[in-house]
């Protein structure tokens, strides 16, 4: 299985296929099922039978080989695909950066959202493919997918901020969103 470099790194080109979602070379990949999503969806019934039963694959994560340490700048390409539980659109799992840092999302096919909470006032972003969604420090982040095809976008972000996914557990994203005939609908995080 591919691995992160190690430090120090040499200066590198990495094939980015926007079409085939790959970065070549690779590093790991990063699969989250169902059951991974624990707490997070609004109704927990629903998710636990799907975590018991099929546990589908809900998103996945590829990376370059540029290790998630402090000052380098390693990127990943995610996929969701698309589905709801309870009407709750798939979504990634979320996270505060510990050492708030700021982030970019590059969106790439499909459609999707960017939801972020400060801990007061939440924010969203359409992400069609060719949107950049800017991640200011201290914003805590998930993505969506809002369509009926997997969304995929492209992560770059520095090393040393960390994932924090206990946060969201904590604090929430103070929104959830559902699918809705516009494709998404906002509510109350509530729960
Ligand atoms: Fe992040």
């Amino acid at each position: 299985m591919p691995e992160f470099h190690a430090p120090p790194i040499s200066p590198l080109a990495i094939a980015f296929d926007a079409e085939k979602l790959t970065l070549s070379p690779e590093g790991p990949t990063l699969t989250r099922r169902m059951s991974d999503l624990e707490g997070l969806f609004l109704d927990a019934e629903a998710w636990s039978t799907a975590s018991a039963g099929e546990n589908p694959v809900v998103y996945t994560v590829v990376s370059s080989p540029v290790p998630e340490v402090d000052r380098e700048l390693p990127q990943s390409i995610t996929t969701i695909m698309p589905g709801d539980t309870s009407g709750e659109l798939w979504m990634t799992k979320g996270h505060q950066h510990p050492n708030h840092q700021g982030e970019i999302y590059l969106a790439l096919k499909g459609r999707g959202g960017l939801l972020m909470f400060d801990g007061e006032r939440t924010e969203w972003l359409d992400m069609l493919p060719g949107t950049i969604g800017y991640i200011p420090p201290g914003w805590a982040h998930r993505s969506v997918n809002t369509g009926d095809e997997p969304y995929s976008f492209l992560a770059v972000y520095p090393g040393g901020a960390g994932h924090d996914y206990g946060w969201v557990l904590e604090h929430g994203m103070g929104s959830r969103a559902y699918r809705s005939p516009e494709g998404v609908e906002l509510r109350p995080y509530a729960g």
